[in-house]
């Protein structure tokens, strides 16, 4: 039998860092919503007790650094199923880019491990196993828009989804490490953006409102030390988008648009300057 699981990248609308704990991780209050550029992972159950990865993305590892290994694992040490499996992982979303893409393949594993093995974990289980995994996965089980808060395990769902909107994705040719871009930042001297406002503009089905109020602690730094980052953000807002921001930790930046025909023009413009541009949807379950 094989199971196929879709795994949706994620944005932050918003991404406010609180402060530093004492433990080094940092309190984060987010808005995160999911689109419709996914990676598309195949599990087939296999006699030898053996986790086995192929993917046709050269970047990622396949063995135990690997998120999905560890989800696995994670799985099998809870409800101790018999026998292995192989994951084939169908890479589309751009790798170390903001987008959660290592967070998304991990949920989706979970979700197909799951089902693979009829295991009937609940999402909290899921979730509970995910967390020591990593910080986004927990979003990514739930993958409805939300408010997202403590270190990421705290999902809040909103009363509605993020109002429609196309999103223009672009990735410079960089690789931004979230560990390092947290272990470098000064949380005294980083930016808020307004949260609640975001919240509240996307449950009022806001547009406008809402564009008014992306924003991304992260963004200076991550800026500073690339600068074709801050680049892009200004020639997307030169060209017109209603609003850009840089997602997760960085390098992609997102910008929003309401209508189609215009997402359309301005990622073809900013070919011009970046290989990597995509025009997705949000996704509004
Ligand atoms: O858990 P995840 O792999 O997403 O996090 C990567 C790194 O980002 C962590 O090892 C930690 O250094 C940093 N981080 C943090 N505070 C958070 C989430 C992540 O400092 N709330």
């Amino acid at each position: 039998m094989e199971i196929i699981e879709k795994a949706p990248a994620k944005i932050n609308l918003g991404l406010d860092v609180l402060y530093k704990r004492n433990d080094g991780y940092h309190e984060l209050e987010m808005i995160m919503a999911s689109i419709d550029l996914a990676d598309r992972l195949t599990f087939t159950k296999t006699e030898s007790n053996d986790i086995t990865i192929t993917t046709n993305s050269g970047f990622l590892p396949t063995d135990r650094k690997n998120n999905i290994f560890q989800a696995i694992e994670a799985m099998k040490k809870r409800y101790a199923f018999e026998g292995g499996v192989h994951v084939n992982l169908q890479k589309n979303i751009p790798v170390a880019a903001g987008l959660g893409g290592g967070s998304s393949d991990a949920a989706a594993t979970f979700r197909g491990i799951n089902r693979l093995f009829d295991l009937e974990a609940t999402l909290e289980e899921m979730t509970e196993l995910a967390i020591p995994i990593g910080t986004d996965i927990p979003f990514c089980l739930k993958g409805e828009t939300a408010l997202v808060t403590g270190l990421g395990e705290i999902v809040t769902p909103l009363k509605r989804p993020i109002p429609q909107s196309w999103v223009v994705l672009v990735k410079p040719k960089i690789s931004v490490s979230t560990p390092r871009v947290f272990s470098k930042i000064d949380v005294d001297t980083l930016t808020h953006p307004n949260i609640k406002a975001l919240q509240k503009a996307i449950e009022d089905n806001n547009y406008t409102e809402m564009t008014q109020h992306l924003g991304n602690s992260l963004e200076s730094y991550t800026m500073k030390k690339f600068p074709v980052v801050k680049m892009i953000k200004e020639k997307m807002l030169d060209f017109g988008v209603d609003a850009a921001v840089m997602s997760g930790s960085g390098p992609t930046v997102i910008a929003l648009c309401d209508k189609h025909s215009r997402a359309i023009h301005i990622a073809n413009s900013l070919k011009g300057f970046c290989q990597e541009v995509y025009v997705v949807r949000t996704l509004n379950q």
